[in-house]
């Protein structure tokens, strides 16, 4: 059955240790192709509401359900191979572009790699490179620039094809073309996929369909940009510093 990317949380409560909370009756609904966005300061709960969904931590008190379906009867593989996350760290091991996009997916061929780097704005630096899709990265891909490695992160998200993405926007700063191919990369990979994205650049924020704002593991706002701009309260501030 193809997985459609309805994610409900009902009553969730987390907390990595016995005792503390780190997040507090969370409810959400996210529908296909709809933008959830998660703002708040450090420490808040945004990346460990995304390490939920991926069922790297598993939750004992409330629900996540996938399409309708309990997470906790998905099966682990299964479930993250219908997801991608982009951006945030991305592991890139020594061996050729080509292979470092096609990770996850190895049955992709040559021409879904370069029609995936193609959509992340990722070709025009790839073919620039003196061996082009075959040129070697070094562990860990130091041998790009933090954005070509970003922009690698959208290719690869872009052939595997999920169903749910997770954008966990980096803070560091890269120049402004580079920014500027990478939020088209991703603007154009968002499309039609559920997407939580956890966000520094406003812009991002700004055109989602729903913006949550956390505060000590809870939903203390939520709505669009207009109507928390209206609202004048935490987001208001965030945005008017
Ligand atoms: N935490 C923890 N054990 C972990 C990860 C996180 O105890 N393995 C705690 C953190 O110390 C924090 C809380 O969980 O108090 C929320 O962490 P996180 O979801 O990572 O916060 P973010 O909102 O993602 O913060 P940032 O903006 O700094 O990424
Ligand atoms: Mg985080």
């Amino acid at each position: 059955i193809p997985l459609r990317g309805y994610i409900t949380f009902k009553d969730v409560n987390f907390g990595y240790d016995e005792g503390k909370r780190v997040l507090k009756n969370i409810n959400l609904y996210a529908k296909p192709g709809q933008k959830i966005a998660f703002v708040g300061s450090t420490g808040a709960g945004k990346t460990t509401v995304t390490n939920l969904i991926n069922r790297f931590y598993e939750i004992n008190d409330g629900t996540i359900l996938f399409d309708g379906i309990d997470i906790r009867r998905i099966n682990k593989h299964d479930l993250r191979s219908t997801m991608s996350i982009v951006l945030q760290d991305v592991h890139l091991f020594e061996g050729t572009i080509k292979d470092n996009i096609r990770y996850g997916r190895l049955d992709a061929t040559d021409e879904e790699i370069i029609e995936a780097a193609k959509l992340a704005n990722a070709h025009y630096f790839i073919k620039n490179l003196p061996n082009g899709y075959d040129t070697m990265l070094t562990a860990d891909g130091m041998n790009l620039s933090q954005g070509e490695r970003q922009l690698l992160s959208i290719a690869r998200a872009a052939v595997a094809d999920p169903t749910i993405l997770i954008l966990d926007e980096a803070t560091s700063s890269v120049d402004t073309r580079t920014e500027k191919l990478i939020v088209e990369g991703m603007d154009k990979l968002m499309e039609g996929r559920t997407t939580f994205v956890i966000a520094h650049r406003l812009s991002t924020v700004r055109d989602s369909d729903a913006i949550m704002v956390l505060e000590h593991g809870e939903i203390i706002e939520r709505g669009d940009h207009e109507e928390l701009m209206n609202l004048k309260g935490r987001y208001y501030e965030l945005n008017t510093g």
